[in-house]
């Protein structure tokens, strides 16, 4: 059987990996009449990695299936970024070693950022020794040579560097209407609570070629919407020289004639003016940005490693609000960092008084092993965190809720990407500006842009008709 060899292919061809087991049809009936079944923790980057792990299994000649029991073959692709993320992986473990116990056969496969950390790795070893494959973020194409050549005992294929970028990527998109797109890799960012410039690798761009290629062909395929992906959107081309700015990578693809354009996550340090003049200009760009504030000190700011103040994110903020009209922003917010005060927690809630955020993703710190904030000593209490979290939550609630009440009687735009679980009759999809909407309306609207009435406002979405 021919195997690929992606040392060889790397080197040879300068970053354009050729898949040549797509071709080999002893590999593509590999897993002829096997089940996978693949469980995503995480992150939009993760969610995008699984459609590539999908696209390595089925191009192996697996079919996927929802329930695990029913499975030959069963991969966790891991997040790292929060303790709890962790808990809830070897949580599940335990339900493929149940199934292992009865179905020796069954293969397990561990995946994504957690398999980058070593003590994820050496619990693994010495903990779950049932376990067959684990594999890190930097060679996920691997996973076809992997499972080929697994035998019985434990693999373990974890580059602890990240390669090379690599194109012709093969990919199973969850949707044939709205896609990711990567357009970064990594972070070098290094906010002192944050794991993930470790399990990532430091940043590196795609070429905006490649990157055109791949939206010209979406285009092609019929989508409608394009996600730009990265950790760190706009610190794109950064880590190259001659390369475009993300402002300008940002004006290509919106010229392509993409419907829909949007990108997450951006980074206030790396948000300049270009871009709000571009995300101005066209209408296909979304007026909806998610600007991650973690912490509304200044003295935090500063101890996590964010680059900007309080006043300069306000700036940045208003500015943006002036220029996009109707621009939609939400954020991540981080309490219970490292010896975060009473004031310092009051500054947050400020923020969020300033800022009526569209809505936000709250989070108390977790400790990552590695990260400069983990060595901090913290002399704050688990209660006073949670009761911090509630408070932050009551408020950030309250603010996304009155704005939801402001769609009432308005018609919105929606771009209507599948059936909604609310019921029969109904579709859902989201505005322009990310709202998320549950519209009476007959199944052919699915993949088209409609007025929808909306008819009622709930906290978390909005429900309308046709007009
Ligand atoms: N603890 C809590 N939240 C974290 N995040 C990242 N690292 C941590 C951590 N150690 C949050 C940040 C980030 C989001 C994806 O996860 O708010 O923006
Ligand atoms: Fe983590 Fe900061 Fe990079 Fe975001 S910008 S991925 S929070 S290190």
């Amino acid at each position: 059987m021919k195997l690929p060899n992606y040392e060889e292919e790397r080197l040879r061809t300068d970053k354009e990996v050729e898949y040549v087991y797509l071709n080999d049809e002893e590999y593509s009936n590999f897993l002829k009449d096997k089940k996978y079944y693949l469980k995503t923790y995480g992150c939009q980057m993760n969610v995008h990695d699984s459609e590539e792990l999908a696209a390595h299994l089925e191009n192996m000649g697996a079919t996927r299936t929802e329930v695990l029991e029913d499975s030959d073959i069963a991969i966790l692709n891991t997040c790292a970024v929060r303790e709890n993320a962790h808990d809830k992986v070897f949580g599940y473990l335990g339900r493929c070693k149940h199934k292992k116990e009865q179905d020796k056969d069954f293969m397990i496969c561990i995946c994504g950022c957690m398999a980058q950390e070593e003590s994820v790795v050496d619990e693994i070893k010495t903990k779950h020794p049932y376990v067959d494959i684990v594999f890190g973020t930097h060679n996920i194409h691997e996973l076809p040579n992997l499972i080929v050549e697994h035998k019985n005992k434990q693999d373990i294929e974890v580059y602890s560097k990240e390669g090379d970028v690599y194109e012709n990527v093969p990919y199973k998109r969850d949707s044939k209407i709205s896609a990711w797109v990567n357009i970064m890799y990594g972070c070098d960012k290094f906010c002192t609570y944050c794991i993930v410039p470790y399990t990532r690798g430091k940043q590196r761009s795609r070429k905006s070629k490649d990157i055109m290629h791949e939206v010209e062909d979406l285009i092609s395929k019929g989508y409608k919407e394009i996600t730009l992906l990265g950790q760190n959107v706009n610190a794109y081309g950064k880590d190259m020289d001659c390369e475009v700015s993300f402002a300008e990578l940002l004006e290509m693809v919106a010229k392509s004639g993409i419907e829909r354009l949007r990108f997450v996550t951006s980074h206030p340090w790396d948000f300049t003016d270009e871009m709000i003049d571009v995300i101005a200009k066209y209408d296909n760009i979304m007026p909806y940005i998610h600007l991650p504030l973690q912490a509304g000190s200044s003295r935090i700011l500063k101890l996590m490693g964010r680059k900007y103040t309080k006043e300069e994110y306000l700036e940045l903020f208003n500015k943006i609000k002036e220029r996009i009209p109707g621009c939609a922003i939400t954020t991540d917010i981080i309490v219970g960092f490292p010896n975060e005060s009473d004031e310092d927690f009051k500054e947050t809630l400020d923020v969020v008084n300033t800022c009526k955020y569209d809505s936000a993703f709250t989070f108390i710190y977790s400790p990552r092993v590695g990260t400069p904030a983990a060595k901090m000593k913290d002399s704050i209490s688990k209660e006073v965190k949670e009761a911090r979290l509630q408070e932050l939550n009551k408020l950030v609630n309250k603010y996304s809720n009155e704005k939801n009440q402001t769609y009432l009687n308005k018609v919105v735009k929606v771009l209507v990407t599948e059936k909604s679980q609310k019921g029969e009759g109904k579709v859902c999809g989201y505005t322009e500006d990310m709202k998320l909407v549950n519209v009476e309306a007959p199944i052919d609207t699915i993949g088209k842009i409609v007025d929808v009435l909306i008819t009622d406002a709930k906290s978390f979405s909005l429900d309308g008709k046709l007009v």
